[in-house]
């Protein structure tokens, strides 16, 4: 397709599928026509044929917009956007709308908007010509060094800021570092269950995936052994597992480590909730013990400071460095500059020690307040294992598997919860509900929320 059909069926496109609104100035003849390096005459021919179908409408001096009363079959736009997966399309809804118990964020009434925005101002007061060239691939200096920093001192790592890469979020460096160091053909172990989003990823990028179980002390270690010993990689969540929220014993780390060793397999840790432990003396990370630097550590700040500024890190092994550093250039993995900027001062002033010690002491308390309410609401269906940290709870179901059916009641009061059996890869499940508590601001809050699907949990669970 040529000339004035090509324009005309982009635009045709575009405002079928809602991408240009109704009212939405178009640009005028002659620029786009500038723009496109095509004759006037022929941007003219497309306008005139979608004024007459009645895409366009001409306001003369004032140009021409996309028609004000153009009324769109609103199913275009779901079949456009909708996800061709019902339980991904799901937990996309959970992630993104507005309810109770959201999971996986941090508190955003209790964010320090103040402090950030001075650091911001700062930061932007600050740009100078050099910081307008591409950030580098692995992070701004920086930040790197204050991550550093930061792992050594809270999560007994020994690392320098030169083994850390700067990514944007936990699939971002699970992609790096399967495209980094893997083949095709190499067997890649997750956890079952495992985080949802990260077993989406690995379902699509690696061919060979199995699946551990994991029980009351975190990934069976005995299973890996006795039935993915050729593992080359395995992917684990040792602090807090998600979404059981047990942690890995130490007999299990020692254990795992030495597996690594010998096989010259990697140990990916994912160590996304290990900021957030209440009660118990808190473990170092796994990676504090990996003598043999076989231990690949990633980290986020989606938990604690915000999911939206998309950054997160990965602690490599020093054989690693150059490696990664070459994929990085290769698939340029450059972040913004600014928000990195921002961080490393929030880091590096202290600011990011302070807030942590204050969430936790809240998240706590806001746990405590959801256990109360669920215990008060709804004594005789769920139970709890208490673990001893993170951001959210698994209600166990104490008898029957409908947690899908009950989660789908509960979103439809508003209550983000997702059915746990869900996680699981395997056919061996558990049936619950995770319920993320950070955002709950008193118990009544909670019982209220609790009590909107009352009637109806109890008339499926009797
Ligand atoms: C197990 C696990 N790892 C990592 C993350 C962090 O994700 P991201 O850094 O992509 O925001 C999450 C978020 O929910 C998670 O549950």
């Amino acid at each position: 397709m040529t000339g004035y059909q090509a324009i005309y069926q982009r635009y045709k496109q575009q405002i079928l599928a809602g991408s240009l609104k109704a009212g939405e100035k178009v640009p005028a003849i002659r620029v786009l026509a500038a723009d496109l390096g095509v004759a006037k005459k022929t941007v003219e021919t497309a306008y005139n044929i979608l004024i007459g179908e009645g895409y366009l409408v001409s306001k003369g001096a004032r140009g021409t917009i996309v028609n004000p009363d153009l009324k769109l079959k609103p199913a275009n736009e779901q079949t456009v956007n909708k996800v061709d997966d019902q339980k991904l399309q799901q937990l996309i809804d959970l992630r993104d709308n507005a309810g109770f118990f959201r999971l996986g964020i941090p508190a955003l009434d209790e964010f320090p908007y103040k402090k950030w925005l001075l650091l911001s101002g700062k930061d932007i007061r600050a740009m100078r010509p050099e910081h307008m060239l591409t950030p580098p691939v692995m992070g701004y200096a920086p930040l790197r060094e204050a991550i550093a920093n930061y792992v050594n001192i809270s999560r007994g790592l020994n690392c320098t800021a030169s083994q850390v890469c700067i990514t944007s979020g936990y699939k971002h460096s699970l992609a790096l570092i399967l495209q980094a160091l893997a083949t095709r053909h190499d067997k890649v172990v997750y956890e079952d269950p495992g985080y949802f989003f990260g077993q989406k990823l690995l379902k699509r990028i690696a061919e060979n995936l199995h699946y551990v179980p994991v029980d009351s002390q975190g990934l069976n270690v005995d299973y890996l052994l006795n039935y993915q010993r050729d593992a080359r990689f395995v992917i684990t969540t040792p602090a807090h597992h998600s979404p059981l929220a047990v942690t890995l014993s130490l007999p299990r780390r020692q254990q795992l480590l030495q597996w690594a060793q010998e096989q010259q397999a990697w140990i990916v840790e994912d160590d996304y909730d290990g900021e957030f432990h209440y009660t118990k003396k808190v473990l170092p990370a796994l990676k504090s013990q990996d003598s043999a630097d076989r231990v690949i550590y990633v980290g986020t700040f989606s938990k604690t400071i915000m999911p939206a500024m998309r950054i997160s890190y990965i602690v490599l092994p020093k054989a690693l460095i150059n490696r990664f550093h070459e994929t990085a250039e290769i698939v340029e993995t450059s972040l913004p500059l600014l928000p990195q900027q921002i961080l490393s001062r929030f880091i590096s002033e202290g600011h990011f020690f302070k807030h942590l010690k204050k969430m936790r002491t809240l998240y706590q308390a806001r746990r405590q307040m959801v256990l109360n309410a669920l215990h008060s609401v709804y004594p005789t269906q769920f139970y709890v294992e208490l673990t001893d940290g993170g951001m959210h709870i698994v209600a166990f179901l104490k008898t029957g598997n409908q947690d899908e059916q009950l989660a789908t009641i509960w979103q439809q009061h508003q209550l983000l919860v997702f059915p746990l059996s869900a996680w699981y890869a395997g056919k061996t499940k558990r049936y619950g509900l995770v319920i993320g508590y950070t955002n709950i601001q008193s118990e009544q809050q909670a019982t209220e929320a609790l009590r909107l699907p009352y009637e109806q949990t109890l008339a499926l669970l009797g």
